[in-house]
């Protein structure tokens, strides 16, 4: 065989082995990797899925907070997942994924509907406790409820208007989304804070669909259709923030009393400001720690005492600046 030829052998044999080399250090590293990681999550106590309205809203990342401080604390493995646009379509989905996954517990927005019943009772089934959050579907075979109580933090927003306001006042209400259960039990609160005087009306609702932009857009449809509009209510997180933005927008100049939702540091800020007079102020972390704590409890025996209402409280001006977050 000629010079030549056989050192373009022993090249390519060189190659060869080189890479066959260097391919069984990756695919036995990959293999080590997946078997560490198969390890790691043995050791965890349990795995729960916590599934939310919208994944990147400010609100429910502050519940994901809370809920993940406890999973941190008791060595639990917590799976956060949502659509990512609220759609109850795609959270049912989600929530019949995650019974089939066969976590050992799942805590959830409620969803109105048939469909949500039918899912806590095939969760229930297959005894993975179902607790709900912020929003409860009390007619569910869920094993607990975790958060504020809509219809008296409905009646909360009723009552600053009443005692803040003199004389006749036309309401438009900015909603979430109109099929959203928490939404109608805090607009039926208000209803009946607002019964016992003769002076405040609710003249229009639109939804927001729980965004800044489409809260401003509903803000600007209340206003063409109803001129006679002096106080605007907002009841999802980020309802008071587009109504102060589409006011601004329309009729900067007009004096409307805004009540809003949540205490997002935007909206306090907007409260220091004087732009928003009053929010109601729900407290989603501990919400997210709660639930947790509760679904350990489920995975031990039911709970006879299943609702678990977080605080709810007024915040006005004079709160926010003693807030240790008021002067940010
Ligand atoms: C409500 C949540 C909603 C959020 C939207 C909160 O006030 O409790 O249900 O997803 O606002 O930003």
């Amino acid at each position: 065989m000629k010079y030549s030829s056989k050192l373009f052998i022993y090249i390519i044999g060189g190659l060869l082995f080189i890479c066959s080399f260097f391919g069984m250090i990756y695919y036995g590293y990959k293999t080590f990797y997946i078997e560490e990681e198969a390890i790691a999550t043995k050791e965890y106590t349990y795995h729960f899925a916590l599934i939310s309205e919208e994944a990147d809203n400010e609100y429910w990342r502050m519940i994901e907070q809370g809920a993940s401080k406890y999973a941190a604390e008791h060595n639990i493995y917590l799976e956060y997942v949502a659509p990512q646009k609220a759609d109850n379509d795609q959270l049912l989905k989600l929530l019949d994924r995650m019974i089939s996954a066969r976590v050992d517990g799942i805590i959830t927005q409620g969803v109105e509907g048939r469909r949500f019943v039918d899912l806590a009772l095939k969760g229930l089934d297959r005894r993975i406790p179902i607790i709900t959050i912020d929003t409860d579907v009390k007619s569910s075979a869920r094993k607990a409820y975790v958060g504020t109580d809509n219809f008296q933090a409905g009646q909360l927003a009723g009552e600053t208007i009443i005692e803040n306001t003199r004389g006749e006042q036309y309401i438009g209400i900015v909603m979430g989304r109109f099929e959203a259960i928490n939404q109608q039990e805090r607009i039926a609160g208000f209803e009946a804070a607002i019964e016992s005087t003769d002076r405040i009306h609710v003249v229009g609702v639109q939804e927001s669909n729980i965004t800044q932009i489409g809260a401003a857009q509903a803000t600007y449809l209340l206003l063409k259709e109803h001129p006679e509009i002096n106080a605007l209510i907002g009841t999802s997180a980020l309802d008071g923030i587009g109504i102060v933005e589409g006011l601004q927008e329309i009729v900067p100049n007009k004096n409307v009393y805004i009540t809003a939702f949540d205490i997002l540091p935007e909206t306090l800020q907007l409260i220091e400001e004087g732009k928003i007079d009053a929010t109601i102020a729900q407290y989603p972390e501990e919400m997210g720690y709660k639930a947790m704590e509760v679904m350990v409890e489920l995975q031990q025996r039911d709970l006879l005492d299943n609702q678990f209402f977080t605080e709810t409280k007024i915040i006005e001006k004079s709160e926010v600046e003693i807030l240790p977050w008021g002067d940010q």
